[in-house]
């Protein structure tokens, strides 16, 4: 059982970065420290704990800090962390420094990482933050906002120089393993077709022609939003030119969307979730995700975090679809 007197708080990101991070990390810092609290940052996610990068952080280490794109402290993906070994490695390190309460910035897989942490005596609390949006206890995750602007934004550009060349446009947003990013996009930029990894088996033939018959109705061009977890974007232009004779391009956005200032959204929502992770832990809480449901800033136990499930929202996909007519 984790002792539940909270003196110092360690925070760190891992997995992907987002914008917003930041804000989230300032929140942390600034409640914790008014609260009276020591605060360390832990540099690179999981692999720069179990390497000791842990340095004290005060007030004015995150000022000027709530605008910029990425993670001040960093960021990693680290394999050991998965193994029993690492997650006892990492929670003496986290006993040696002191630090009785983590704040674990990230996505599920993080989370795993922080539950395992807890289950060894760390207090620790996971804030969610992805671009990718698929983390099933919240609506809301740190990044996404940001990220499906900057691609909006993007698409529209395209689009542009689609109508002026009357081509097919196919274009490739993030998302490995989620479609939220393409659905939003396919919504926002009024798409003809999203292609998603949760609807995997998407129609090739039915694409060709759904084209053929939009340039019979004098469609002056013709939009893809196409999901990474699909991918094949550059041959997928290839396929469909020859088999439509619409000329046609790919162009991959790429990690373009997981940079830039974050929006008003994620500054306001990860400060908020910064400072709910702190208030938890001092109430003695571990093992807990915050999360946004219903209006509300909630927070849920890990392990029902983990358990629960988020589809592609069927009736959404549905209305993508029959405004693209
Ligand atoms: P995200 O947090 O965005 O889902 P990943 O799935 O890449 O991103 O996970 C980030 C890190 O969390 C991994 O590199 C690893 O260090 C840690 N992690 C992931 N899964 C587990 C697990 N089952 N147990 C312990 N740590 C994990
Ligand atoms: O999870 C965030 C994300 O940007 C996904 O949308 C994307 O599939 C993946 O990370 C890309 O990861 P990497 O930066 O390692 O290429």
């Amino acid at each position: 059982m984790a002792d539940k007197i909270i003196r110092t708080i360690g925070v760190l990101t891992s997995g992907g970065d987002a914008p917003g991070m930041n804000a989230a990390i300032r929140a942390v810092v600034r409640t914790g420290l008014g609260k009276g609290l020591k605060v360390r940052g832990i540099r690179k996610g999981y692999q720069g704990l179990l390497n000791e990068e842990i340095i004290d952080l005060s007030a004015r280490d995150v000022s000027d800090t709530i605008q910029r794109g990425g993670t001040i402290l960093q960021t990693a993906r680290c394999e050991e962390m998965r193994t029993e070994e690492g997650q006892q490695k990492a929670a003496a390190i986290c006993k040696k420094y002191g630090i009785d309460g983590l704040v674990v910035i990230g996505g599920d897989g993080s989370f795993a990482g922080a539950q395992k942490l807890a289950n060894l005596g760390v207090n620790t609390v996971g804030i969610p933050g992805t671009i990718d949006l698929d983390i099933a206890c919240t609506e809301y995750t740190i990044g996404f906002d940001t990220a499906v602007n900057t691609a909006m934004e993007a698409i529209d550009k395209v689009r542009d120089t689609s109508t002026s060349h009357e081509r097919c446009s196919i274009i490739e947003v993030m998302g490995r393993d989620a479609g939220y990013l393409a659905l939003w996009c396919g919504i926002a930029n009024g798409a003809e077709r999203i292609l998603m990894p949760e609807e995997h088996d998407y129609d090739e033939a039915a694409i060709v022609a759904d084209i053929q018959e939009c340039r019979k109705r004098g469609k002056k061009n013709y939009i893809i939003i196409n999901a990474e977890g699909i991918g094949d974007s550059i041959n997928m232009a290839k396929r469909i030119e020859e088999a439509t004779g619409m000329e046609t391009r790919a162009t991959i956005i790429g990690h373009m969307q997981r940079g830039g200032s974050p929006t008003c959204k994620d500054r306001v929502y990860a400060s908020i979730m910064g400072a709910m992770a702190v208030d938890l832990l001092v109430a003695g809480k571990s093992n807990r995700v915050v999360g946004y449901k219903h209006g509300q800033y909630v927070d849920f136990d890990i392990d029902e975090a983990l358990g629960m499930k988020k589809g592609i929202p069927q009736y959404q996909y549905d209305v993508a679809k029959a405004l693209a007519l």
